[in-house]
């Protein structure tokens, strides 16, 4: 085993199309609620490949907590702001008009006082009736990880993705096998924690903060059903205080 850092392999293994869907998603909301829109940050913007896609009329910002994503981003867009931060408590001077996060970052937070934090923060720094897009996993993703054990070929080799749900916490266990010269190869093992919360403990932090514009099934973009494992919001920044929660 090696201390290879993950970020290495990870344009071999992210899919492009998806990025490119992700992308798509975002600018329809954009194109519908704030079309004037010039500013945009996107929180955790891993290898860049969603932000890369906005066109040049856009002011582009993303943050990442890991420097090693923002250093792949950086070559892949030199015209976007890029630092690495966390999303609950990065401070810049600057509001922004559309702020978005997707891929399910926001599960990356420990525990649902920093999805609170992020929330508030995330209000604090985009303009008056500024957008908020994003999405993230309902605990229905728990039921689905258990049974994910994704074996597949890859240009640098093979890789085995498996799914272990501990309690909230879900854990994607990376193992790759690398490809050496002759027919050896070298084992590489990571593993990405992410948390997921009940819908309803969520939406009364987003409540707090922002009134929901549209509420989707992610993978659909039609309305959730009972087998919905990752929700898209977007919201606006509200200064009415809306402690309710739905379910
Ligand atoms: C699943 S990737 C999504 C990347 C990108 N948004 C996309 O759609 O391809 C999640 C990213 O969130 C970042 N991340 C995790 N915790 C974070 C935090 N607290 N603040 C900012 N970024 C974070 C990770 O480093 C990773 O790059």
């Amino acid at each position: 085993m090696t201390k290879k850092d993950f970020s290495y392999f990870w344009d071999d293994l992210a899919d492009d199309r998806g990025a490119r869907r992700r992308y798509e998603k975002v600018m329809m909301f954009i194109k519908k609620y704030d079309p004037k829109s010039k500013s945009i940050l996107e929180l955790g913007v891993g290898n860049g490949n969603v932000l890369k896609h906005f066109s040049k009329k856009y002011d582009l910002h993303g943050l990442d907590i890991d420097k090693k994503y923002i250093e792949l981003s950086k070559k892949k867009i030199p015209r976007a702001n890029l630092f690495v931060a966390s999303m609950h408590n990065f401070k810049v001077k600057r509001k922004f008009d559309v702020i978005f996060s997707v891929y399910d970052s926001l599960n990356f937070l420990k525990n649902l006082e920093q999805w609170k934090k992020t929330f508030k923060n995330v209000n604090k720094h985009l303009e008056k009736e500024g957008l908020f897009i994003f999405d993230f996993y309902t605990p229905k993703m728990l039921e689905k990880a258990k049974k994910w054990d994704i074996f597949s070929k890859e240009k640098f080799g093979f890789m085995q993705d498996k799914g272990v749900v501990k309690g909230k916490r879900l854990t994607w266990h990376f193992s790759i096998f690398e490809k050496q010269k002759r027919k050896n190869f070298v084992l590489h093992e990571y593993d990405f924690h992410e948390w997921i919360f009940p819908v309803n403990q969520v939406e009364r932090e987003i409540y707090k903060n922002f009134r929901i514009l549209e509420k989707l099934d992610g993978e659909t973009l039609s309305r959730p059903t009972k087998d919905t494992f990752r929700l898209l919001y977007v919201c606006k920044t509200s200064s009415v205080n809306l402690k309710r929660a739905i379910d």
